[in-house]
């Protein structure tokens, strides 16, 4: 552990746990001056029936809503756009994210648009490049595996460029984080794997890049341990124990990485979604374990590590034997909840490769991998992960 560094870190968010806690949502709102709220969210997560219990709670609280429900996939520039007319001709002052990353996504980059003078998204892509505050903007998540409740990021596709254009401004943090497994009990098999998936990656990104600190070292081999142990029999049935430990599992996951950022896995998962829709937990997943034999050699024990983590027996190993079970727990993890051990289900070809290269090579993470990567060996990894 180097202590010897200078080290930052932050979570401005407010964290509330506990099954049942989304609905004190109205009331969480009032204590931040909110009086009229834009629910920022999708169909999908209407439909289920996730909602209704917090449009009951707000309406109990006397806090009037609106809501958006045109979140997307991988959300566009249109989303942020479409919300943000909403809120103006609404009347609101307060947003409240519910979803999964793309909802708490698209709220945090509505309130950055509607507080900078609808300042063009593409301007806002880097590190702070904007300059007041959002609204008022309290998140629920409803899938395990963002972090987007804890980070200092919003992701938002232009579908024209077929590039997410990642925006990190410590202004949108969201000020409430309200954590109810509750909600989680029956999203799809398919979407716990694939977001639990995302979660990992935040974690294991995060312990093992040039920018680790003590603190999200902490976070990071919890946050693992518990994925290891709670994703199977969450994909599996959704119980309430299995799924509440897989929200906070992300959460911890998210704090670390929103403080250390991550490695090349997202770096190169991002333009696969881009190019074909991938959702981005599968196309992380997907590339994980090509990566991490990549990555192998770069901390050996960071990744040995990790395959204690994740209950892999290292007793009596060299750290090479150790670090390499890391590889194999993971292999394992995506086949047991149903993810494709490369992407070619998914249509992803060569067509776009060079383009994909292009893009990967954009991500401020390429620095913080902890091998060094050249353009030739990303196109032999996307060529492995294509097979
Ligand atoms: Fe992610």
């Amino acid at each position: 552990m180097d202590l010897m560094r200078t080290y930052n870190w932050e979570m401005p968010a407010r964290l509330v746990f506990g099954p049942g806690c989304s609905k004190t949502a109205g009331e969480e709102l009032k204590k931040l001056g909110g009086s009229k709220v834009l629910i920022v969210t999708d169909r999908g997560v209407e439909g289920a029936g996730v909602l209704s219990g917090i449009l009951e709670a707000l309406g109990n609280a006397g806090m009037p809503y609106t809501v958006y429900n045109g979140v997307e996939p991988n959300p566009s520039i249109r989303c942020v756009q479409e919300a943000a007319a909403l809120y103006r001709a609404e009347g609101c002052d307060c947003l409240l994210g519910v979803g999964g990353g793309s909802a708490m996504d698209t709220a945090k980059v509505t309130g950055a648009v509607l507080n900078n003078g609808d300042v063009d998204i593409r301007a806002m892509e880097g590190v702070g490049k904007f300059s007041n505050p959002i609204p008022p903007l309290i998140v629920v998540p409803t899938t395990c595996g963002t972090g987007s409740e804890v980070t200092l990021t919003g992701m938002i596709t232009d579908t024209e460029r077929h590039y997410k254009i990642p925006i990190l401004h410590r202004f949108i943090f969201p000020k409430v984080a309200l954590i109810d497994g509750s909600l989680l009990t029956k999203l799809p098999g398919p979407v716990v794997a694939s977001t639990g998936m995302d979660a990992l990656c935040h974690a294991l990104e995060s312990y093992t890049n040039l920018n680790t600190n003590p603190i999200s070292d902490a976070l990071d081999l919890k946050a693992i341990n518990m994925i290891s142990q709670w994703l199977r029999p969450a994909v599996a049935n959704g119980n309430l124990e299995a799924i509440s430990h897989m929200v906070l599992a992300s959460t911890l996951a998210g704090m670390g990485f929103a403080n250390t950022r991550l490695t090349i896995v997202h770096a190169l998962s991002h333009p696969v979604s881009g190019f074909y829709g991938v959702p981005h937990g599968v196309a992380n997943a997907v590339l994980l374990p090509y990566i991490m034999e990549f990555n192998l050699i770069g901390n050996l024990q960071r990744f040995a590590d990790v395959a204690k983590a994740m209950g892999e027996d290292t007793f009596g190993l060299t750290e090479m034997e150790a670090a390499k079970l890391s590889v194999k727990a993971v292999q394992e993890l995506n086949q047991d909840v149903g993810i494709p051990s490369t992407l070619k289900p998914y249509g992803v070809t060569e067509q776009h490769l060079d383009a994909m290269v292009e893009d990967t090579f954009k991500s401020g993470n390429i620095v913080l991998n902890p091998v060094r990567v050249n353009r030739e060996q990303v196109t032999a990894i996307y060529r492995r992960a294509m097979q």
